[in-house]
């Protein structure tokens, strides 16, 4: 092979391997709590579907367990969960062929009459949050009372409450309660002050681990890097056919 050729599909290559890796986990509806029976559709927002990215979970009955085996309805990236039950209450994220993974999320699934609708992703510092109590039977909202950690925090005539510019100190285990129906489930909601446009599949918010995210900060430079060479050799190669006497 000649050494210009050789560049051409390092160029390519290299280019491929960095945009395969990486895909987001989107919940619809999104919240991080269900009703027993609700139709719910997780997706795998990817840059290459060729990465062949599946959806996985564990609950506390099966782990690792793949969409299709045994649950839910697969269409191409996305799954589809049409009578999702309280036992498949868990975490689920996706994961590519080469073993990759995105974000994960805790799905709880109520077999009760309250769930609290809450962010089913990180929040980020200074957004505002709004967290909706809700009942199975009842389709307008009724007062409610939020828990953090809890304690009371706030009694809400509508049913629903916004924290405005949420810091790391509005991080915690939420729940409601409607009085007459019952109380919700509780969930984790987690603050991310994490500001970079051009986050890593697992953000600091999961833990993921030092050694991994130097690696694809390491990967974004080595990428930047290739796209200029990339577009330098290709220059050089246009101008080199045009003047063949060129060099
Ligand atoms: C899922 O379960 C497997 C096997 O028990 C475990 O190794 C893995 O860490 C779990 N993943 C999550 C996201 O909890
Ligand atoms: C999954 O659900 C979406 C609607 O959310 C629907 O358009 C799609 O056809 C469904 N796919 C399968 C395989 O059931
Ligand atoms: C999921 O829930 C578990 C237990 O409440 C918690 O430790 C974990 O951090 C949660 N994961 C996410 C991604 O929110």
């Amino acid at each position: 092979m000649k050494p210009t050729s050789l560049l051409q599909l390092l160029c390519v290559t290299s280019v491929l391997c960095y945009t395969t890796d990486q895909a987001r986990l989107t919940v619809s509806p999104s919240s991080s709590q269900l009703f027993k029976g609700d139709f719910v559709t997780l997706s795998c927002e990817e840059d290459d579907s060729s990465a062949g990215w599946t959806l996985r979970r564990n609950t506390s009955k099966k782990q690792r367990t793949q969409c299709g085996d045994g649950w839910g309805k697969p269409a191409g990236s996305s799954c589809n969960i049409s009578y999702i039950d309280p036992l498949e209450s868990g975490v689920y994220w996706c994961e590519s062929r080469e073993g990759a993974i995105s974000n994960m999320v805790n799905l709880t699934v109520s077999g009760g009459s309250v769930i609290l609708q809450s962010p089913v992703l990180p929040v980020m510092e200074g957004d505002d949050v709004t967290l909706l109590c809700q009942t199975k039977t009842t389709p307008s909202n009724l007062p409610a009372a939020f828990y953090k950690d809890g304690s009371l925090i706030r009694k809400q005539p509508t049913g629903h409450m916004t924290i405005q510019h949420v810091s790391r100190s509005d991080e915690g285990l939420y729940k409601c309660d409607i009085s007459g129906h019952g109380e919700s489930p509780s969930s984790w909601i987690t603050v991310t002050g994490d500001t970079l446009t051009c986050r890593p599949p697992t953000s600091p918010a999961y833990g993921a681990p030092a050694h991994e995210k130097s690696l694809l900060y390491f990967d974004f430079t080595l990428m930047c890097y290739l796209v200029v060479f990339c577009l330098h050799f290709i220059s050089t190669l246009l101008k080199g056919s045009s003047s063949q006497s060129h060099r």
